[in-house]
């Protein structure tokens, strides 16, 4: 596949998912846009981007804060002239379980805003891009935890279960603006949010594994490649899907 001369923007491009993500554009070609809240591990990606001889900008990016969410778009179009792939993957989780009664508003919030509300600041930016170059793809990060639910992860199953109905009703919206719409679900990762994390989440984790038919965690590489192919004319019939890719954890 390749995406030579294609630009692609990742949130969340810091680490794990978006990191593995992000290099992966890059290899196929795309001009390649890191946004992120942290700017230290943001800039390490594009700078691994160009140590291999890729191209890459990074742009400071907090989700919940649309000035530089759509600011964030307005630098990819300038830099690199327009959009035509978008990874909005930027996530938080709870550290530890909380059962609903217990949640906080202000946790409610934090999660939502940044999981849900985040994701359609950034679909809201580049669809406006997209629309008038009347082509684009996007692919929204949700989880499993957005199809089944999760002990003591309500406010992350709920953003998670948003991103899938956001993604269903843009993906209806520009389907006659010639843009592609699409979510993934992935399981238990291993990355930074779910390795070493806390007690709780190995734990947790240890449970998604044991209860995962393909019987271990996956790595972000496995993520970046489904994106990479959703966001190509390999997938040019597909819009609107909520894919799990979670070794089978969901089918149980
Ligand atoms: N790892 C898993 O098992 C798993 C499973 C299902 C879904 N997910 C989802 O995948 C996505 C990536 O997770 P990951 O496992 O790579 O985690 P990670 O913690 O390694 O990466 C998350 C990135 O998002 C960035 N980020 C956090 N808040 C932000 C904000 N407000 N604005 C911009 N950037 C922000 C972080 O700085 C970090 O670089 C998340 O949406 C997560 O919910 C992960």
């Amino acid at each position: 596949m390749s995406f030579q001369g294609k630009v692609a923007v990742v949130t969340g491009g810091g680490s794990g998912i978006g990191r593995a993500t992000a290099l992966a554009f890059a290899q196929t070609g795309a001009l390649t846009l890191v946004a992120d809240i942290a700017r230290v591990a943001g800039e390490e990606t594009a700078h691994l981007i160009e140590r291999a001889g890729g191209k890459a900008l990074f742009v400071k990016t907090d989700v919940t804060c649309t000035e530089e969410v759509d600011a964030m778009v307005v630098a990819a179009v300038r830099e690199f002239g327009r959009l035509d792939c978008a990874f909005n993957n930027a996530g938080v989780v709870n550290r530890d379980n909380i059962p609903l009664a217990e949640t906080s508003e202000a946790e409610w919030d934090r999660i939502v805003d940044v999981d849900l509300k985040g994701v359609w600041r950034c679909m809201r930016a580049e669809c406006r891009q997209m629309a008038q170059q009347q082509t684009g793809a996007i692919v929204n990060t949700s989880s499993i935890m957005g199809k089944v639910g999760g002990p003591g992860l309500a406010a992350y199953c709920a953003a998670k279960a948003g991103v899938i109905g956001l993604t269903k009703s843009a993906a209806l919206d520009y389907a006659g603006l010639g843009v592609r719409i699409n979510a993934i679900c992935p399981g238990g990762i291993s990355t930074p949010m779910t390795v070493d994390a806390s007690p709780t989440v190995t734990e947790k984790m240890a449970l998604l594994v044991a209860a995962t038919p393909l019987g271990r965690m996956g790595e972000a590489s496995e993520i970046a490649d489904a994106v990479i192919w959703l966001c190509s004319e390999q997938a040019s019939f597909i819009t609107g899907q909520a894919i799990a890719i979670d070794g089978g954890y969901g089918v149980c």
